[in-house]
């Protein structure tokens, strides 16, 4: 099998599957067009349409990454060509851990010393247990359910939501358009980790953010698509006395880089990070990548996508 990969790490990833799939031919996006072209699969995240229109003899793309949202949005992406996705893959880690700082972030009210720090302000805030902290986790996929079991175990009482039913243990589970209404008013703090689907975007807007209650905070290290901007804007008020949203620490945008523009950059209660929650390392991504090519290639089941659920 001829296989061509495209990520900003091409070349490290052409070394590393060479080695896993010695019978293979890998090659990266920087080799030439007529050479490009016989690949039988694609291993990429965010090809560009030029390329991805070049590669017409293609039988599996496989996504590098957990969200499908950017190849499924692709114009030239090949119709019924089975799509396979990252699993967690060393991701889910560094997600419960970002997701972690969030909630310790407003739970010990260091928003609220940075900004008494500012005013050489030495003030306690009255302390509120973590038993006292419900976190909802919406999107209980194979990220989203190690992140909420994580913050279940820290001992925080979490909510999960999922469009279907999940039974985890120690998270309480919600499923649905009733689920999403009983859990918003319940948690404190709101962590989306929900693919970015024609379903769900925008599904934190105005009325969502409206059935927080007073002084929750939201964390985002899924997709900027699930969030209405400018409801955010709105909830959170402006200047730093806490609006009926008291902060937001946001790792996803619909567009990225975040434009400089953007009043969410100097917001006084926003945090914002570069898409670093969940960084794809080699390791445990490799192993999945290979396998997939290789059963792909062996006319074995593999776990491809739906393409109408969008992910
Ligand atoms: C990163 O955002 C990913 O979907 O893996």
């Amino acid at each position: 099998m001829r296989v061509l990969v495209h990520t900003d790490a091409a070349e490290a990833w052409r070394e590393a599957l060479a080695e896993r799939l010695p019978d293979a031919e890998i090659l990266t996006s920087a080799a030439p067009a007529d050479e490009r072209r016989r690949a039988d699969y694609l291993a990429a995240w965010k090809p560009s349409a030029a390329l991805l229109g070049e590669l017409t003899a293609l039988k599996g793309i496989v996504n590098l990454g957990a969200g499908v949202d950017a190849m499924l949005d692709n114009p030239a992406l090949p119709r019924g060509v089975p799509i396979v996705k990252l699993r967690d893959a060393g991701m889910a880690g560094p997600i419960a851990d970002y997701a972690r700082y969030g909630v310790l972030h407003f739970q010990r009210d260091f928003d609220r010393y940075r900004r008494q720090q500012a005013r050489t302000e030495w003030r306690e805030c009255p302390p509120v247990d973590k038993a006292d902290w419900s976190v909802g986790v919406l999107g209980l996929g194979a990220i989203g359910a190690r992140v909420a079991q994580a913050l279940a175990d820290d001992g925080f009482p979490v909510h999960g939501w999922s469009r279907s039913p999940r039974t985890l243990p120690g998270v309480r589970c919600h499923h649905g358009g009733d689920g999403l209404r009983e859990l918003l008013p319940e948690v404190k703090s709101l962590v989306l980790l929900l693919p970015g689907t024609p379903a769900t975007r925008e599904i934190i807007d105005a009325e969502a953010l409206a059935a927080l209650p007073e002084g929750a905070s939201l964390i985002n290290p899924g997709r900027g698509s699930l969030i209405d901007e400018a409801a955010l804007l709105d909830a959170l008020g402006d200047g730093e006395a806490e609006g009926r949203l008291r902060g937001a620490l946001l790792d996803a945008f619909p567009e990225e880089p975040l434009p400089a523009s953007s009043p969410l950059w100097s917001h006084p209660r926003v945090l914002v990070t570069p898409h670093m929650a969940g960084p794809t390392p080699l390791g445990e991504a490799l192993d999945q990548v290979a396998e997939a090519l290789r059963a792909m290639d062996a006319g074995e089941d593999v776990e491809t996508i739906d393409p109408e659920a969008g992910y």
